[in-house]
């Protein structure tokens, strides 16, 4: 996603824990072809750690005086049942799952208020596991988690919705639910057994799983105009998963 909103000419910031950006992302830097106008920056932040998140929001937005999009996508994973699973995995979980998308969503709509960016979007990654509970895979806390996403969306449209007579405002807050995509959380899950590629390309109507590029349009539709006339709605891709 990010990709497409470089090569669709935006400067893009990449926020995670992590201290320094993977060869994935380093890569998709060397690789941005001098003929669009954007661009990518790594930057360090815990997404569950308010005072990181603000700073590093406010920084970002001040280098140009402005801050037209989020994408709110640091999740985790974690496979246990409801009956084991313990008050500190619960806790970890939803600080980062729910309490860090709500941070990262605050702080970015706070720099749109700021710099009085009208028509500001932002987008959270919610999951289809957010509106069904995945056949066999036991992962209480995490769809929980997602659920709530959604409906945060919901409440922050409504919140930042209309243009305030400072001229603020006018925020659009939408989901983007995808299905089971190949990336190293999904990696992990099959690696370790905690599910079945089969089961999973089977519980899809295209009998497949996804990869990360069948997003980038998405990412770009959410993000600008195209969708200006969308807000507190939850857009699903996930291969028919959730559709029978
Ligand atoms: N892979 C899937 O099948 C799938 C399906 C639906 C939704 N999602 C959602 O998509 C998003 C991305 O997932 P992914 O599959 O790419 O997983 P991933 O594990 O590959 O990437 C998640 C990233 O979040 C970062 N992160 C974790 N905790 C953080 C924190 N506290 N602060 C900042 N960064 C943090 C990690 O370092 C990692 O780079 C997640 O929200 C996930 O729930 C994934």
């Amino acid at each position: 996603m990010a990709k497409g909103l470089v090569e669709a000419g935006a400067m893009v910031h990449c926020v995670d824990i992590s201290p320094h950006a993977d060869q994935a992302f380093e890569r998709a830097k060397e690789r941005v072809d001098p003929q669009y106008s954007g661009g990518f920056e790594y930057h360090r932040c815990d997404v569950s750690n308010d005072a990181e998140v603000s700073s590093v929001f406010r920084e970002i937005a001040a280098k140009k005086q402005r801050l037209d999009g989020i994408i709110a996508a640091a999740g985790i994973q974690h496979v246990q049942s409801a009956l084991d699973i313990c008050t500190e995995d619960i806790n970890r979980m939803l600080a980062t799952n729910y309490t860090g998308v709500f941070l990262c969503a605050r702080a970015a709509a706070r720099e749109m208020f700021r710099y009085k960016i009208q028509g500001g979007s932002i987008c959270l990654i919610a999951s289809m596991s957010g509106i069904i509970a995945n056949r066999g895979f036991i992962a209480p806390v995490y769809n929980s988690s997602k659920a709530a996403v959604i409906q945060l969306a919901r409440n922050l449209a409504m919140e930042w919705g209309r243009v305030r007579a400072d001229g603020s405002g006018g925020i659009r807050v939408n989901c983007l639910s995808p299905g089971h995509i190949l990336t190293p959380m999904v990696e992990e899950n099959l690696r370790k057994g905690e599910a079945s590629r089969k089961e999973w390309e089977n519980n899809s109507m295209l009998g497949r799983l996804s990869t990360p590029e069948e997003y980038k349009a998405a990412g770009l539709f959410l993000l600008s105009r195209a969708s200006s006339f969308m807000t507190g709605q939850n857009l699903i891709i996930d291969g028919g998963t959730s559709a029978w």
